[in-house]
């Protein structure tokens, strides 16, 4: 059986190499010529850990190729994985262009019967516009059947996500599809969960809402710590020992990016709102977590004062450790804020800083990247703490004092303990604790 996965962004990327390490033979697509040929030769557009082993071993097998040939390669699969985008329209609604194209692409090519797997984030009833677009187009009177597959890969621990899943949830809808996608996945067959596709469809959106409900919930309860003696970091531990609650997803900080969940919130907002449905609880979630920008700089104002050519630190430019990824990173609402005060900045990541100069890129005097975190607390007032890479537990905070102007930091995500860097002497600000 020939597999082909469409879309070779993070979701296609590791659905290609993940698969191809299941033993199947993977064609991974894309229309970007460029993009495929950097690819193939080993070059891999994104920052993940163990992916780009992970696709050279399976190219090496010869289980793994690409092409951006779509229509030869859709001529050729029996198995078709959409994974293209869904970006995020003005109004909170995905942008389902892509998928369009993909559903026409398909139609094109229906030579014999295929299986058409959803993967990339949708709404509710997305299927049933691919079924019925392929429907319209196809030129043949070949059968298919689509089904629904959603990804629960984290980003930088995604190719550990794909081989080692919680749940597969296999949405279908003919008993030939359960058993093409439930093969697919034998080596799993624990953890398959085979649901209608609307199921399966709203399982992907509610899961990911529910985690960031659960983020903004403890964001919210940090800000009462702040106003009390409690400590939100013991609070969550006491609370997520009830396994009805659960500890993870409990750490407050700057709130949520990445192109998940501040996207799928906001869609399921918009799809609840369309059936008509109340969707305020949500909302809410996402509107505590637009605050944690606020919530920051009220913090670095509280040790500055006025930011005007102050020279500050930022640690930390991509959305979570581990990524190169930058998209909706809390570290963006929190550059724009001071810069817009008129603050001067020295940045540094340890992967996201290329991709962070797209947006902001380097102003002599008023912007600078920084190639180590030494380099950027140098002569800084304050230094700020936007991601937790392990790397900035490990720091020399002697050292780092030393290099500052004003032993100041904002540790916008907990990495450090308030009396051991106090007592080396730093003003200390974090979040939801003294
Ligand atoms: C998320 C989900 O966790 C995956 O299951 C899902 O497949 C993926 O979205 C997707 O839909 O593709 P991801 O966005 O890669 O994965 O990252 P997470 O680890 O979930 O973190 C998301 C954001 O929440 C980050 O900004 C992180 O810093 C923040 N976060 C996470 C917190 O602020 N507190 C926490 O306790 C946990």
């Amino acid at each position: 059986m020939k597999i082909a996965v469409m879309g070779t962004g993070y979701v296609g990327l590791v659905t290609a190499a993940g698969l191809a390490e299941l033993g199947h033979q993977i064609i991974g697509a894309d229309k970007d010529a460029e993009k495929i040929s950097r690819i193939a030769s080993g070059r891999v557009p994104i920052y993940e850990p163990g992916l780009d082993e992970l696709l050279a071993a399976n190219v090496r097998k010869g289980r793994l190729s690409f092409s951006s040939d779509l229509d030869a390669v859709t001529r050729e699969a029996d198995v078709i994985f959409v994974c293209v985008g869904t970006p995020q329209h003005d109004d909170g609604s995905a942008d389902m262009s892509q998928i369009e194209e993909a559903s026409r692409l398909i139609a094109d090519n229906l030579n014999r019967y295929k299986l058409v797997v959803e993967k990339s984030t949708v709404p509710v009833k997305t299927s049933h516009w691919i079924k019925r677009t392929i429907g319209l187009y196809k030129k043949t009177n070949t059968d298919f059947d689509i089904a629904s597959n959603p990804e629960f890969l984290r980003e930088g621990s995604a190719v550990s996500d794909f081989l080692q899943p919680d749940r597969i949830i296999v949405g279908v809808e003919t008993e030939r599809a359960r058993d093409i996608l439930c093969g697919i996945y034998s080596k799993f067959k624990d953890r398959l969960v085979v649901t209608n596709i609307d199921t399966a469809e709203l399982i992907k959106h509610a899961s990911n809402s529910f985690l960031a409900l659960k983020i903004s919930y403890i964001n919210l309860i940090s800000n009462i710590c702040e106003k009390t003696d409690a400590n939100v970091e013991q609070v969550a531990e006491g609370m997520g020992l009830d396994p009805r609650i659960g500890g993870r997803f409990l750490k407050a900080g700057i709130g949520y990016g990445g192109s998940c969940f501040p996207k799928d919130i906001k869609a399921l907002v918009k799809i609840g709102e369309d059936l008509g449905v109340d969707m305020s609880l949500l909302k809410q979630a996402d509107e505590i977590n637009l605050d944690r920008i606020r919530v920051l700089m009220e913090k670095v104002k509280q040790a500055l004062w006025i930011l005007k050519d102050k020279r500050i630190a930022v640690l930390g430019l991509a959305f979570k450790p581990e990524t190169d990824d930058i998209r909706e990173a809390p570290s963006i609402g929190v550059i724009r804020e001071l810069l817009r005060e008129g603050a001067r900045l020295r940045l540094y990541d340890p992967q996201a800083a290329e991709n962070m100069k797209s947006l902001f890129p380097a102003e002599p005097e008023r912007l600078e990247y920084c190639a180590s975190p030494y380099e950027a607390a140098e002569g800084a007032n304050a230094i700020l703490l936007m991601t937790e890479w392990p790397e900035f537990a490990g720091l020399d905070l002697n050292k780092i004092k030393a290099a500052l102007a004003n032993p100041i930091m904002v540790d916008g995500r907990n990495v450090f303990e308030p009396a051991a860097v106090r007592k080396l002497g730093f003003e200390y600000y974090s979040i939801g604790r003294k």
